[in-house]
């Protein structure tokens, strides 16, 4: 179950500074404590998987670190810059994208068009020119779908690049998401389950691109997913959350013997 586990340091993957420092935070809605206390740090390239029993907070906490839900305490510093509360755009154009637990795709759109979606972030023209496919504007979009097509080679979708999203199999749609979040040229990619429903192949794959996005682009992971093998084998730190509380942090064999993990999540049927 962990052929590569605890390797990556050995394999010459160099991981760097603290990018991302969560720092004392605490989420509720109304009565319930989503998040209770939450700290840890993502450095850079290193895949970091938060994982913990379903309604455990990861999906909560993703969305305090990119600025969709606001903490009543605590503090997220982000390449440097601290923030309590940031919105979506601001966390993106610092280099944050994510992909959703439920697919956030246009159905109707074709694979190219969602894609494009994720470079709307870095377009300079005004919406103006854009509509006129004016000048600068027209030049602008150029590049930008050049950048998409090579995105779209990487993840091996060029066959489908016309089609509308919601005709694909739910597992190449997860990979579009995924494409849509790599068009934002992002410094961390926050995954929410990207494998979650997926048969044993569209796994493999899913994997062979978050290791491949990682190593050839750099870029740092933070990895919400259900499947402990996954997991194990990919991330170079864990962090287990359980009813908001945070039970566990560190290499993927340092969480297995944790006895409170052990406990409260890998005893269970997960
Ligand atoms: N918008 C919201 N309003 C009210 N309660 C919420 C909201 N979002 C999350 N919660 C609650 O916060 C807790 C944590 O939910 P969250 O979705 O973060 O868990 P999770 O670990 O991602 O679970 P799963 O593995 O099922 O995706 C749950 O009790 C959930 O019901
Ligand atoms: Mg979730």
């Amino acid at each position: 179950m962990n052929g590569m586990n605890g390797t990556s340091d050995t394999q010459g993957k160099k991981i760097g500074d603290v990018i991302l420092d969560v720092s004392n935070i605490s989420l509720r809605f109304g009565g319930v404590k989503a998040l209770t206390d939450i700290s840890f740090n993502v450095r850079e390239h290193e895949i970091r998987s938060i994982i913990g029993p379903n309604g455990a907070g990861k999906s909560s906490m993703l969305n305090c670190i990119n600025g969709v839900y606001v903490p009543q305490e605590g503090r997220i510093t982000f390449r440097g810059q601290t923030f309590g509360h940031m919105n979506r755009r601001q966390v993106a154009e610092m280099g944050l994208a994510r992909t959703f637990q439920n697919l956030a795709l246009f159905k109707g759109m074709s694979v190219i068009d969602n894609i494009m979606t994720g470079r709307n972030m870095k377009m300079r023209s005004n919406l103006f020119l854009q509509a006129l496919r004016w000048g600068p504007a027209e030049r602008e979009e150029c590049a930008h779908r050049e950048h998409v097509e090579h995105i779209i080679d990487f993840l091996e979708i060029q066959a489908f690049r016309k089609t509308p999203v919601g005709r694909l199999p739910y597992g190449l749609q997860k990979r579009v998401d995924l494409g849509r979040a790599l068009a934002m040229e992002p410094k961390v990619l926050l995954l929410d389950e990207p494998m979650a429903g997926m048969n044993v192949e569209e796994k493999q794959d899913m994997c062979r691109f978050i290791l491949d996005v990682n190593e050839e682009f750099g870029t740092t992971i933070v990895l919400i997913e259900h499947d402990m093998g996954v997991v194990m084998d990919i991330s170079d730190r864990v962090v287990v959350l359980d009813y908001g509380k945070k039970i566990g942090d560190g290499t993927p064999d340092e969480v297995r013997g944790n006895e409170d993990v052990i406990r409260a999540y890998l005893g269970t049927s997960h």
